[in-house]
Order: structure tokens, then sequence, then C-alpha cells
């Protein structure tokens, strides 16, 4: 059957961010916290992965940042235009539990991650703690979403434009000096990933990063997302995306994060070529 995804609705969140919420009731049914999907948009299109940030009845709702061809491509998308791949849930959820008092962070386009982790946290009857940070009050996306959904919230900004003037990692540590954290959560840049996460290797807590490798395939066959964790390869898209953060050679990560930069430069002025050619001004967003 040839069933097209249907984007219920386009808005957009931030400089170059949109929240849409696909139609894809397959996939609203078995989403769980941490799970991804992939898109395709057209038969000539290439595919990628999207974090699962929301289920509403049928619709899953992604947030991306439009940094190459295919994301920039899918922000032109509107309310009532299709996608003609959506396959997921894919990877592994989010380990939920009751651990006790847990710590959700998210960085830049990463806290799209975050308020599905801290709902199914909290539901599992622990103290949630989020942490959201972004370079400006701007790009500063889902606080009233996160507020909602954990016991705190503490917001930074790079630039100190809202909320602590510095980085989570900063809050994170503070809070592993003041009280007991049992189990802390990370969404964002590898860079990020990597900083904050080493804040709780001295205190000995257990904690996720959610990894972004290329993919390819989804299901374990291309070797695309290969990661390195614990001195063993896994594979990002069956064996994760979340992986013990001590355990996970970022350095490797994001090497391989660059990989294609020379073919995605000239995918990307291709579309820019494209669009102007045929007068294409970008997609409007409620
Ligand atoms: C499990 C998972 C969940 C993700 N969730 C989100 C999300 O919720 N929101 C969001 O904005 N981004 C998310 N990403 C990253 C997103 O997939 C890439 O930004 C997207 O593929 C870029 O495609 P592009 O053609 O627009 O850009 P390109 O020009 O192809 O690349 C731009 C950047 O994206 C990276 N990238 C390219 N292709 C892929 C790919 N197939 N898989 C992973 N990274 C790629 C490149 O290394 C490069 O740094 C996720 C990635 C993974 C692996
Ligand atoms: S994306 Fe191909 S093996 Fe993971």
């Amino acid at each position: 059957m040839n069933q097209l995804y249907k984007v219920e609705l386009a808005t957009r969140l931030a400089d170059r961010v949109y929240e849409y919420w696909i139609r894809a009731p397959q996939v609203a049914q078995h989403a769980r916290a941490g799970q991804f999907i992939i898109l395709r948009l057209h038969e000539a299109g290439e595919r990628i992965p999207l974090t699962i940030s929301a289920v509403r009845g049928d619709a899953v709702r992604v947030i991306f940042m439009a940094v190459g061809k295919t994301t920039q491509e899918l922000a032109t998308l509107r309310a009532g235009n299709s996608i003609k791949d959506v396959v997921g849930p894919l990877g592994k959820p989010s380990e939920i539990a009751n651990y006790g008092t847990c710590c959700v962070i998210g960085g830049g386009v990463g806290i799209a991650s975050t308020p599905l982790i801290a709902k199914e946290l909290k539901s599992a009857g622990n103290h949630v703690i989020g942490i959201i940070g972004a370079r400006n009050a701007d790009l500063l996306i889902l606080e009233d979403e996160m507020r909602e959904v954990c016991d705190e919230l503490h917001i930074t900004t790079d630039d100190g434009s809202k909320g602590i003037h510095g980085f989570a990692s900063d809050v994170l540590k503070k809070l592993l000096e003041e009280q007991t954290i049992n189990r802390v959560w990370i969404v964002g840049p590898a860079i990020m990933m990597k900083v904050t996460s080493g804040v709780t290797v001295p205190y000995g807590v257990k904690t996720y990063v959610s990894l972004n490798p290329i993919m390819v395939d989804g299901t374990g066959m291309c070797g695309s997302c290969r990661v390195t964790v614990g001195g063993e390869t896994k594979f990002a898209c069956v064996d994760g995306p979340e992986f013990d953060a001590h355990q996970v050679d970022f350095t490797e990560l994001m090497q391989r994060q660059r990989i294609y930069t020379g073919q995605e430069k000239v995918s990307i002025e291709r579309f820019a070529e494209h669009r102007c050619r045929c007068g294409e001004g970008g997609g409007h967003h409620e």
C-alpha cells in the first residue's frame, strides 16, 4: 500500500528550528521516549533520522533544525503536505524505572527529546529535574512544556540572555554538589554531551546520552551509525541511540559525523540553486 504521511501542523519555533506534527498512526501507537523515526520526503529523497518528541492521538511530533539539504527541504513543507515514508519507532526506548531523582538535560535542538523522557520518568515515580540550555533566549525551545513535566526546571544560555549565564554542565555540577541524583539523561550536540557527562564521572552517577551519528537504513544493516561504547562496536540505530555516556568514544563519534561534509556541502548548494530556479522562497508556518 502506498501510504503517505500528512503533516498536520507545521510551526516555526526559532531560527531554523521547526515543529511538525505528522500523522503516522502505527508509529504513534508504539512510540516510547528515546526512540526515533526515519523519514524520506519523496522517492529520490535521502533518509534522515529524527527523534520522536511527543505523541498525540495518531500523530507524532518532530522538532528539527534545518541544517542541510533534507532538513531545509523538509522545512518548506506546510500543514496539509505529505511525506513519502515514515519508518518507526526505531531504536531502544529510554531505560525508564523508578530511580529516585533524575536529571534530564537538553541542549539546543536536543531539547526536543527531553519532555517525553521527563514525562515517562515522572510517571514512573521519579523526582525529575530538567535543565535546558541554548546559545541565547531566542533559540530556547519547549520551556513551558518542560516546566509542566518536571518538578524543577533550570535554564541556561551561553550569552546570559535568559536564565543562568553559562552551560548546563555548570548547573549539573552545582546540583550534584548539593544533593543525590540517581540518573542523568543528556541530549544535545556531541561536544555538549561529552563535556556534560564528564561532570557525573566523579560522582559515579549513571548517565545516558542519545548519540546522533550518520544513519542510513536504521535497521543495523549498513553500518554507517557505528559507534564505540566500552571498547565494543555498536550500531546506534538498533543498540541505541541511548548509551552509557561514560563508555562512549566521543572523539570517534565527532570524527565520523564529519565524514560526508564535502558531499553535504555540494548537496545543499544544488538544492539552493534549484530553489532559486523554481522561485521558491521557503515554507509558510503558523
Ligand atoms: C537518532 C537520531 C535522532 C535525531 N534527531 C534529531 C532531531 O530530533 N532534530 C534534529 O534537528 N536533528 C536530529 N538528528 C540529526 C538529523 O538527522 C540531521 O540533522 C539530518 O540528518 C541532517 O540532514 P540534512 O540533509 O538536512 O543535512 P546534511 O547536509 O546531510 O548534514 C548536516 C549535518 O547533519 C548530519 N547528518 C547528515 N545526515 C545524517 C543522517 N542520516 N543521520 C544523522 N546525521 C546526519 C551531518 O553529519 C551534518 O553534521 C538526529 C540524528 C539521529 C541519529
Ligand atoms: S543506520 Fe545502518 S546500521 Fe545503523
